[in-house]
């Protein structure tokens, strides 16, 4: 490589940038993930050794802003307006009518999505995105930069020539599939899901850490301008659509012009036919005056300009019988109420179940068996029950019961009332949960069976090969090669990886038993703290609350854990096959580096990643995966990436290789290789 830093890193930012765009925006990427892995590492190296390269437009620099507290208000320089609404035809022509009589002729319209999302407002100067900001009351919102910058389809710069200073006014959606997948995660993490894709946006813009939003599927689509310096505006709407296009902003592919009305409604009976089948939800369609100049004539009404008006889609709605509640267990246990219906046909599908989301929305809700509900397929996508018709009530409707065991396994039914959410405690005994149990169980952290993976799990629980934890251990090569693409030498390899995995510590143990609440670190300070499984089976809640990091519901997830029978059967199980620890060591809580935290970058060559941060943690210190001004000490090893630029940012010390083992008391240190 013969260019200079600079140049080299000016590269990199702009062909990150046209593949970014080509995957977020066009949704058709150039490089597989990997080579544009390969260089974004490039960057974020040369970044690291060169803090004076990263600029504020870096495709690096879209995530890792560090938490702020609360939002700041920032004044719009222009007031973010809203829309009038009309439902019916005969409203639209009234609309048609005051606009046709203030301009003197019709006007040429547009017509466009109505998106259902959050308005926000970008402002950029010279091209550089320097403001996001939400719509607030219309003149003064919050300033949610940080988290507008890591929505991918939001150039950091525009593309080409910009304006001295521009607000670009548009909305901030959640395409359906990422809603979906979004709440699958929540469920499974035991999270209330969101109950649409609008709200799901907005409480991902509105995200006090940013690097949460930043995981987040967001995308923007620009629809107006707001204030402008230094460049003279097009004449049309569709004109500034299309130059929002060539600085590489999202817009709209449905816009249309028309010549009157009568053709913004054959475009809202084309949209409202298509409309289930977007990746996006939108809730009607948004009829505009396409002439800037008209716009300025006909002025604004209130807080909504009189020129625009937006045609709602009807709510997709229908009454039908609520038959009966069943509970349907998720892959970590949590029940979902699920309403059986008599069969309804609401928006365009036939629907007899619908989601009642747990048990507090029944109460609030006050659902019975038997009443006559609304339907509502919210968003398009999963139906929901809406409310009771109590009217409609008949003498014999019942109340829903949340069952008190497990309606696949049996085991006792736990309600975590600040989630709302209900649990069946049998957690490895129960076969809903068992899959995922099984994968955490292996995975690396936890027990790590090298070779035991997630479609290897799948295969075998699906052999019937499996039904327990304990069960991994009886596994045969000779039954293993019985499977699909399984040879004998990579059975035995299998078979030889679970033996090894028998001998391991007291909190891996512990981890890999999937309590729920209870991860990695809250594992080793519960095994730190009791020493052995016995003291901690048998210790109760009080005893729980003084360990480290273990607050009530941690400690009532832990007595539940081990007050049910078939998880101390599986427990049992496992140590029968011969699972086993050395005993504790006695490490007491004024250890060396209490109270310290510590994150870790970079390759260290004297010992693996791990082995560092046991031997901190047996010391007392904590190793933490996000960089704060809190953070005691950065490790450095090679290769660091922008952590450590980051570090010197917020003044947070760094250690090399030598100086964390010295820390660690290794007399060997000056002999261990320095790595910079
Ligand atoms: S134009 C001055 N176009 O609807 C008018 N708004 O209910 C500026 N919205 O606050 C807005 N899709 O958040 C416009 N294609 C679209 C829109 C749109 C959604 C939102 C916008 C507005 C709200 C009013």
């Amino acid at each position: 490589m013969t260019a200079s830093p600079q140049v080299r890193a000016q590269e990199l930012a702009a062909q990150l940038r046209a593949h970014d765009y080509r995957y977020y925006v066009l949704d058709d990427p150039q490089l597989s993930d990997a080579q544009y892995d390969v260089l974004r590492r490039e960057l974020e190296d040369l970044e690291a050794r060169y803090p004076e390269l990263i600029s504020p437009d870096s495709p690096t620099q879209r995530v890792g802003a560090p938490p702020f507290a609360g939002f700041q208000p920032v004044d719009h320089r222009q007031a973010m307006l809203s829309l009038s609404n009309c439902f019916s035809e005969a409203e639209l022509d009234e609309f048609g009518e005051r606009v046709r009589k203030a301009l003197g002729h019709e006007p040429h319209w547009t017509a466009e999505p109505k998106f259902d999302g959050l308005a926000v407002s970008l402002t950029y100067q010279d091209g550089l995105l320097v403001r996001g900001a939400t719509r607030g009351d219309g003149q003064t919102g919050e300033d949610i930069t940080s988290n507008v910058r890591t929505i991918h389809s939001v150039p950091l710069r525009l593309q080409g020539a910009a304006p001295a200073l521009i607000e670009i006014r548009g909305e901030v959606v959640m395409p359906r599939a990422g809603f979906l997948r979004l709440n699958a995660q929540a469920m499974a993490a035991g999270e209330k899901p969101f109950v649409n894709p609008r709200n799901a946006a907005a409480g991902s813009l509105r995200q006090l850490n940013p690097e949460l939003t930043a995981r987040r599927p967001l995308q923007f689509f620009a629809y107006a301008v707001g204030a402008v310096e230094g460049w003279n505006l097009p004449t049309t709407h569709a004109e500034l659509l299309e130059q929002f296009r060539v600085w590489n902003l999202p817009v709209t592919e449905f816009l249309v012009r028309s010549p009157d009305l009568a053709g913004c409604l054959r475009f809202y009976q084309r949209m409202q036919n298509a409309r289930a089948d977007l990746p996006f939800e939108i809730d009607g369609v948004v009829y505009k005056v396409d002439s800037l100049a008209e716009r300025e004539e006909l002025g604004q009404v209130a807080r909504a300009p009189r020129w625009a008006i937006a045609h709602k889609f009807p709510a997709e709605e229908a009454r039908t019988v609520l038959r009966a509640v069943e509970f349907q267990v998720g892959r970590t246990g949590a029940l979902t109420p699920v309403a059986r219906l008599e069969p309804v046909f609401v928006g365009g599908v036939t629907v007899s179940n619908a989601t009642l989301h747990n048990m507090d929305e029944i109460t609030r809700k006050d659902v019975r068996i038997g009443d006559t509900v609304v339907v509502r397929r919210a968003g398009d996508v999963i139906p929901e029950v809406v409310r009771v018709v109590p009217e409609l009530r008949p003498a014999t409707a019942q109340a829903v019961a949340l069952p008190a065991r497990c309606p696949v396994c049996g085991s006792a039914v736990v309600l975590v009332d600040e989630q709302a959410v209900a649990r069946c405690e049998g957690g490895l005994y129960c076969s809903a949960q068992l899959r995922e149990a099984l994968k955490h169980f292996a995975s690396r952290r936890a027990m790590d069976i090298e070779g035991l993976g997630s479609k290897l799990i799948d295969q075998l629980v699906d052999a019937g090969l499996l039904d327990s934890a304990a069960a991994i251990y009886h596994l045969q090569v000779e039954q293993l090669e019985q499977l699909e693409r399984m040879a004998r030498k990579s059975a035995a390899n299998l078979v030889a990886a679970i033996a090894r995995s028998k001998h391991t510590s007291f909190a891996r143990f512990l981890f890999a038993l999937g309590i729920r609440e209870v991860g990695e670190v809250t594992a080793q300070n519960l095994a730190a703290h009791y020493g052995t499984l016995d003291a901690l089976q048998t210790a109760n809640e009080d005893s729980l609350l003084q360990v480290a990091d273990v607050g009530p519901i941690v400690a009532r997830h832990v007595r539940a854990f081990f007050a049910e029978p078939r998880n101390v059967e599986v427990i049992e199980a496992l140590l029968r096959a011969g699972i086993h620890w050395p005993e504790p060591t006695g490490l007491d809580s004024s250890a060396a580096l209490a109270g310290l935290s510590f994150v870790l970058t970079g390759t260290l060559t004297g010992l693996s990643r791990d082995a560092a941060k046991a031997r901190i943690q047996a010391l007392g210190g904590r190793v933490v995966s996000s960089l704060s001004a809190k953070t005691d000490f950065l490790v450095v090893g090679a290769k660091a990436g922008s952590k450590l630029a980051k570090a010197e940012r917020l003044g947070v010390p760094c250690l090399d290789e030598k100086a964390l083992l010295q820390m660690l008391g290794d007399d060997s240190a000056s002999a261990a290789q320095n790595s910079s």
